[in-house]
């Protein structure tokens, strides 16, 4: 892998709704030298979203759309997008559908991670429907976004056990946990040849 300086590392942007567990898992590794990404701007539809202090925690930059509208919305991700030369965006429990034409517009090079393992329980509650259908594992993915929900290309992913014992909040904790090992190595997956 060629060695990677500040400038080169890919300028990337994370789209977050809530906590932000996993935005603050990736500013951590976005600090490591050999790290292929930087992260230059913040994305969240929601104002009290509780992951906005790992913004103001490192000195990112942060933005806040409210989504009266999603075209002149996401016109407005877009021209902020560009003003920061972004060159990837990795959705990080973003609860907003992405339309088509910004998909097209960024060619591609959106990530997400999901709590199920794809194309299994697609949309939300993963962790109540794996274990109201007595699944025996569950687990997480980090794929592409395409135009269709939890459709894209898959990268990677971590298969977790479910336990007799388990409630969708045990479950989800220990899948988050995997979350945060996966998508850094996903990233690594794509980029390491930079
Ligand atoms: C994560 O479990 C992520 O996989 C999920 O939201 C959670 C966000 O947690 N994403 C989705 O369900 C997207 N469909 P975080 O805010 O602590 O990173």
């Amino acid at each position: 892998m060629k060695k990677l300086n500040g400038f080169e590392k890919l300028k990337t942007s994370v789209f977050i709704s809530g906590k932000g567990s996993n935005f603050y898992n990736l500013i951590k590794f976005s600090l490591k030298k050999n790290s292929p990404i930087r992260i230059k701007l913040l994305i969240s539809n929601n104002s009290n979203a509780e992951g906005l202090k790992y913004a103001k925690k490192f000195h990112i930059k942060k933005k806040i759309y409210n989504y009266k509208n999603r075209l002149s919305t996401e016109k407005k991700i877009i021209s902020e997008l560009e003003k920061n030369k972004i060159k990837l965006i990795c959705l990080a429990g973003y609860m907003k559908v992405l339309s088509k034409n910004f998909i097209k517009s960024f060619k591609g090079n959106i990530l997400n991670i999901h709590p199920s393992l794809l194309p299994k329980y697609k949309g939300l509650n993963t962790h109540e429907r794996a274990i109201k259908n007595k699944d025996k594992i569950s687990g997480c993915t980090v794929h592409f976004v395409n135009s269709k929900i939890d459709s894209g290309k898959i990268i990677m992913q971590k298969k977790v056990r479910i336990f007799k014992k388990d409630t969708p909040k045990s479950l989800a904790k220990r899948i988050l946990k995997q979350e945060h090992n996966l998508y850094p190595k996903a990233i690594r997956k794509l980029f390491s040849n930079l």
